[in-house]
């Protein structure tokens, strides 16, 4: 199985449009310790032909053209992306398929919930829907990602819920401090290959890690973890935002109850951090904190990025 990492920021990308902050800045200098990054997106492929992409970034036009294994290859209308998975309705994770906009065919997986959202706004009928099908995902139940033509992919995805929280702007503030969230706002996907024993955990928004949780991720070959926020006040402290990690949904890298400690001994091969903010200084390759969690055995994710397994 093949994944291409195309976006490794968080929404907004880094360096984000009205950022000014200095890391920001050093991105859009061409800081080569500081490469820009686009929104969070992989593409998924057992056969290095038919891609599937886990989210829809935003920038994903700018990935499809910095990815050639993403080029049509015949005839005058034609893609390798044969389908979408979605773990939520985050701007920086559904607005990449008006990209796709028009008479390709596809297959969008999101959970029911999520689905429920893309029906609810008819600009994702710009996904021709005499072309576009979309496919429900049940939380626990493992399904081979199909081309639109019914040919087997050979992924297999089983979705997962995770702790989270409603897309940002779908909350309501009348539905309590959650935000009137559900179990499928927020899944995470575990991929296998049908012919294979590797499997990979992708998982770009978690919100904290109980010890159910942990379990499930003991033993895994590969984790993309969403690495959004080094320290939970960290926008707060920055002077850019008004919200910690917590009431966006995501936990922290660092700390008592962040990633590298709750994650630690679980016996995971490979770590690799994904969905970075723009404040966050493990985006730094000369940073203290990016020498932390590679000391700590962790990779952070960059565009481009190509792993095996
Ligand atoms: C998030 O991951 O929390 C969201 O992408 C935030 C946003 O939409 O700005
Ligand atoms: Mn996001």
């Amino acid at each position: 199985m093949k994944v291409r990492v195309l976006g490794a920021a968080a929404g907004g990308g880094y360096p984000q449009w009205n950022c000014n902050h200095p890391n920001s800045r050093r991105a859009r200098s061409g800081d080569p310790a500081a490469p820009q990054r686009t929104q969070s997106s992989i593409a998924v492929s057992s056969d290095g032909r038919d891609w599937f992409l886990f989210n829809a970034s935003p920038d994903l036009r700018q990935q499809i053209n910095e990815n050639e294994i993403l080029h049509p290859r015949m005839g005058l209308r034609d893609s390798p992306i044969r389908g979408v998975v979605l773990t939520n309705a985050d701007v920086d994770h559904v607005t990449g398929l008006l990209t796709l906009r028009e008479s390709q065919p596809l297959r969008v997986y999101a959970t029911r919930r999520v689905l429920s959202v893309l029906a609810a706004n008819s600009i994702f009928n710009v996904l021709n829907p005499a072309f576009v099908t979309r496919e429900p995902l049940t939380l626990d139940q493992p399904v081979e990602l199909q081309t639109p033509e019914g040919k087997a992919s050979g992924i297999v995805v089983s979705p997962f819920s995770v702790p989270g929280k409603v897309a940002l702007w779908l909350e309501d503030a009348t539905k309590g401090p959650n935000f009137g969230s559900v179990e499928e706002d927020t899944i995470a996907l575990e991929v296998r290959a049908k012919s294979g024993r590797g499997r990979f955990v992708y998982m770009p928004g978690c919100a904290e890690m109980p010890p159910a949780l942990a379990s499930r991720l003991r033993g895994t070959d590969l984790i993309f973890f969403d690495g959004t926020l080094w320290v939970d006040d960290e926008m707060i402290r920055e002077g850019v935002g008004v919200k910690t990690g917590k009431r966006m949904g995501h936990m922290s890298v660092s700390g008592p109850d962040g990633t590298l400690a709750t994650l630690r001994d679980l016996g995971i091969q490979r770590r690799i951090f994904i969905h970075i903010n723009t404040t966050n200084p493990i985006l730094l390759a000369d940073s203290a904190e990016r020498r932390a969690v590679e000391v700590a055995g962790w990779e952070v994710a960059y565009d481009g990025m190509e792993v095996e397994l």
